[in-house]
């Protein structure tokens, strides 16, 4: 496929899961990016009394923020609608009442301005991301690890993706939320769970799932077991307990997630040859954690692959994202219909074979 050569600003939304956001991006004809706004609504305060997200209250806040981000991203980029060239929405995968806000919204926009509108694939959105942040060229492959996703991916092209793992349970950052619940350090499980195990010691003996097999997926829910037990039989529980926890689940996860990732190296080598460019991409919230970080920093120096993270406000959920991805699809003449539909399954590789046992995010 061969890249339209103007220039492209496209406005994004997303509002899949418990972000609410909308960016303007501009991308040049030579494929360079550049990020004109940025905004994310979080709705973190209406869902951390339910440990969760609650899909219904996540729908009805997408409606009440939604046209208010949208009128700041035009406002911090300087720009009027007349400015916008496309309009790019989430379409999939994702809570599908808040999918079926921001898509609506899209399309009124793009057939109100009479420009193209896009439906993007949530997940397509976080693996073009370093193409924006580090003018990434294809091929790379994709670690996306966030509270919804588990995959390891070769991107190949805009629309071609080669599923090599996915988990076959818990996400890794799910992994982590429910880690946090159950020694009551609160919601968003993640970042908790690190700050605590800043304090503690990996002491604690815990399973490594999945650690050495062949197919580079994933497999969370055991290792959350054993950490309940361990919890279980220390109680009642010390804060220097819960430290030495927290430490040693994270030094599981990191173990488990560069062990995997080797694999899906080797993967890549094997299919795209020795020549491939050897890149290594990390999205998704959990790549803020520090100790996966360096545990694949030191993969990335053994194995001879480039590390690429994203910063991490366009690493977790954001709209410059979609806005991203919808003008990477434009450039290649790819837009859709006002028919297009929402998904609350999407995935990236539909011919990837379905991991043995694994349940519904596969
Ligand atoms: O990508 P994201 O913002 O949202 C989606 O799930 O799509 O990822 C959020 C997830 C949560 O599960 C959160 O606990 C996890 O990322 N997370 C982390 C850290 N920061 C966020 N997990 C481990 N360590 C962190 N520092
Ligand atoms: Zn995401």
């Amino acid at each position: 496929m061969k890249a339209n050569n103007r220039t492209i600003v496209a406005l994004g939304i997303e509002t899949s899961c418990d972000e609410t956001a909308a960016a303007i991006v501009r991308r040049e004809a030579n494929g360079r990016g550049t990020i004109l706004s940025n905004v994310v609504r979080s709705q973190l305060d209406l869902h951390a009394g339910y440990g969760g997200v609650v899909p219904e209250i996540a729908a009805r806040a997408h409606i009440e923020l939604l046209d208010a981000a949208i009128l700041k991203a035009l406002a911090d980029a300087e720009m009027g609608w007349d400015d916008i060239d496309a309009v790019a929405a989430t379409a999939g995968p994702g809570l599908i009442g808040g999918l079926i806000v921001g898509v609506i919204t899209g399309k009124a926009i793009a057939l109100a301005r009479n420009v193209p509108f896009i439906a993007v694939n949530h997940l397509e959105a976080h693996a073009l991301t370093p193409r924006l942040t580090h003018g990434l060229d294809f091929p790379y492959l994709l670690l996306l690890v966030s509270g919804g996703h588990t995959q390891l991916l070769i991107v190949e092209c805009v629309g071609r993706y080669t599923r090599l793992g996915t988990t076959l349970d818990d996400a890794l950052g799910e992994a982590f939320d429910k880690a946090a619940k159950l020694l009551g350090l609160g919601y968003p499980g993640g970042p908790a769970v690190e700050a605590c195990a800043a304090k503690g010691k990996p002491n604690v003996k815990l399973p490594r799932p999945m650690l050495g097999r062949r197919e580079p997926h994933f497999s969370l829910a055991g290792l959350k077991t054993a950490l309940r037990h361990a919890a279980k039989d220390r109680e009642p529980l010390s804060d220097q307990d819960v430290a030495d926890l927290c430490a040693s689940f994270q030094a599981a996860v990191a173990e488990i997630v560069a062990d995997r990732t080797a694999v899906g190296m080797a993967l890549y080598r094997d299919r795209l040859g020795q020549d491939a460019q050897a890149a290594l991409v990390v999205a998704g919230g959990v790549a803020a954690n520090h100790a996966l970080r360096e545990a694949l920093e030191g993969l990335c120096a053994a194995e001879r692959f480039r590390l690429y993270v994203p910063p991490v406000e366009l690493c977790t959920d954001n709209a410059t994202m979609v806005a991203w991805a919808g003008a990477e699809r434009l450039a290649l003449g790819l837009k859709d219909g006002m028919d297009a539909a929402t998904k609350a399954r999407w995935p990236l590789d539909p011919d990837a074979p379905p991991a043995l046992g694994a349940g519904v995010k596969a």
